[in-house]
Formats: structure tokens, C-alpha cells, sequence
């Protein structure tokens, strides 16, 4: 079995403080793990320089978002070049909130997803689609769309260095569906289609990770799908007596797979 990516996106959760009594407790849980099992974590940007003395050696950090320039006359953004200043491993791109609250589209997402390559940061973009195209029967054609505009000029090469999150929009948050585990499966192998025709033989090495309402109850059930290469956790990572067990059912997993 390959290397399985497990992480957490905090959103605007979580305060400084809180974030570094986290940071070496999941540090301490990570020790032990099965070395396959590859953790990150993404909490907001105040956070990022005091908590990149708190991830150890097993645990990536990342940033939420980022702009495409370098510097420049927009006010309250984050330049790519001081995430990597600040020694980040990677940056999420494309979460279904910042599309649904911050407008953030498709051809946006192409100039960051082009700016983290630039700067030696791994794009972590997420893709997912809407209740309502999931109604249309147009999951597939919507998925494929956001891909072939947000990777648009990205080389075989660059596609090395990058982590796709299937997480359909219905699934995510509080007021979220779980989705069935087939159809998960189904709209990853769908995506690793689309990988493919991009990028030839390399797109079958880019993690596609599952995200959306992922709870202990789930999570190794999505983790069957052959081309499912992680989990994306948001609520049941927050909090490290329910993350805990989930990472233990992984290393479980791994054992027997
Ligand atoms: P939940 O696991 O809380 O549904 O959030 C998932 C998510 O948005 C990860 O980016």
C-alpha cells in the first residue's frame, strides 16, 4: 500500500494558543504511527509562524489560501512568497467556502495554483460539486471542468507536486450529507481519469484525497476506494480524542491492506 495522506483543514477555528497545545500532542500520537501514514495540518494564516516550531518531523503545515502576485496593491491578501518565508509545505487552494463566500473561480485558482509551483508550495486544490449539479447527473462533467481550468499549463512534471481534495460542496460542514462510499469512489476514479488524460503516467501518482463530514464511523470505508489516497477532515480532527482513533483505524488498515 502507498503512502495515505490524512489531514485537517481548521478554518477559522481554533486561537494560537490552542493550536499550540495541539501541535505536539497529534506530534506525540504521530510518533508511533505507521510511517505510510503522511499527516498535515492547515490552520489559519495567524498561526502559521509559531506553529511551524510545533509540527516536529511527521506533520506538514499549510496555509488556507494564498494570493497569485508576490507583492502588490491588494489589501488583506497573503503573498505566496511569505508563506514560503515562513517555511510552509503546502497551500490549499479552491475550498468549496472561499468559492461559495470569497467568489474564488476556476481561472483565479489557475494564477495560484501557477504561483504555489513558482514558490516550492505544494498545491492542495480542492474541487467538488454543488447538490444541484449532483442532481443534473453533471458530478463528472463539473469535476472535470474545475480540473482542466485550475491545472490549465500545468506540466507532468509540476503534476508531482500536487494533492487534489474530491470534496463534494453537499458533504461539507455542519449542515453536511454523507456521501455513500460507492459514490465516492466512483467520482475519485472519475477524477483519476481526468488526471490521467492531463498529465499521462503521472497522474496516476497524484493523491487524490476524500473530504466532506468524515467521521470515525466512515473514514475506512472511503479509504477502500482504490483511488482513494487520504482523508481531508475538517470537525472530527479538531478535536484530538476523536482524531486519536481515527489515525489508530488507519494504521489498523494498513497493517491488514
Ligand atoms: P468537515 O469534515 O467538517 O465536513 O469539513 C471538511 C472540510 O471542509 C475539509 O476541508
Amino acid at each position: 500500500m502507498k503512502t495515505v495522506y490524512i489531514g485537517t483543514n481548521w478554518k477559522m477555528h481554533k486561537t494560537i494558543a490552542e493550536g499550540v497545545e495541539y501541535c505536539p500532542k497529534l506530534n506525540k500520537i504521530a510518533k508511533d504511527l505507521d510511517e505510510r501514514i503522511q499527516l498535515f495540518i492547515i490552520p489559519p494564516y495567524t498561526h502559521l509562524t509559531t506553529l511551524r516550531k510545533e509540527t516536529g518531523e511527521r506533520l506538514l503545515l499549510g496555509a488556507q489560501n494564498m494570493h497569485w502576485e508576490d507583492e502588490g496593491p491588494y489589501t488583506g491578501e497573503i503573498s505566496p512568497a511569505v508563506l514560503k518565508e515562513i517555511g510552509l509545505d503546502l497551500v490549499e487552494l479552491g475550498h468549496s467556502e472561499r468559492r461559495q463566500y470569497y467568489n474564488e473561480n476556476d481561472l483565479d485558482l489557475n494564477k495560484k495554483v501557477h504561483a504555489a509551483f513558482r514558490h516550492g508550495l505544494l498545491p492542495l486544490l480542492c474541487i467538488g460539486e454543488s447538490m444541484q449539479q449532483k442532481e443534473l447527473g453533471i458530478s463528472e462533467e463539473s469535476l472535470a471542468i474545475q480540473l482542466k481550468t485550475c491545472l490549465k499549463g500545468v506540466s507532468p512534471d509540476q503534476a508531482q507536486k500536487l494533492w487534489i481534495a474530491y470534496e463534494p460542496v453537499w458533504a461539507i460542514g455542519a449542515g453536511g450529507i454523507e456521501a455513500e462510499a460507492e459514490y465516492v469512489y466512483k467520482m475519485h476514479d472519475s477524477i483519476r481519469s481526468v488526471l490521467v488524460r492531463l498529465f499521462g503516467e503521472a497522474g496516476n501518482d497524484i493523491p487524490v484525497l476524500y473530504g466532506g463530514s468524515v467521521n470515525r464511523g466512515n473514514a475506512l470505508g472511503y479509504l477502500k476506494g482504490k483511488n482513494v489516497n487520504g482523508l481531508f477532515i475538517g470537525r472530527s480532527a479538531w478535536d484530538l480524542t476523536k482524531f486519536e482513533p481515527i489515525l489508530n483505524d488507519v494504521e489498523d488498515f494498513l497493517k491488514n491492506n
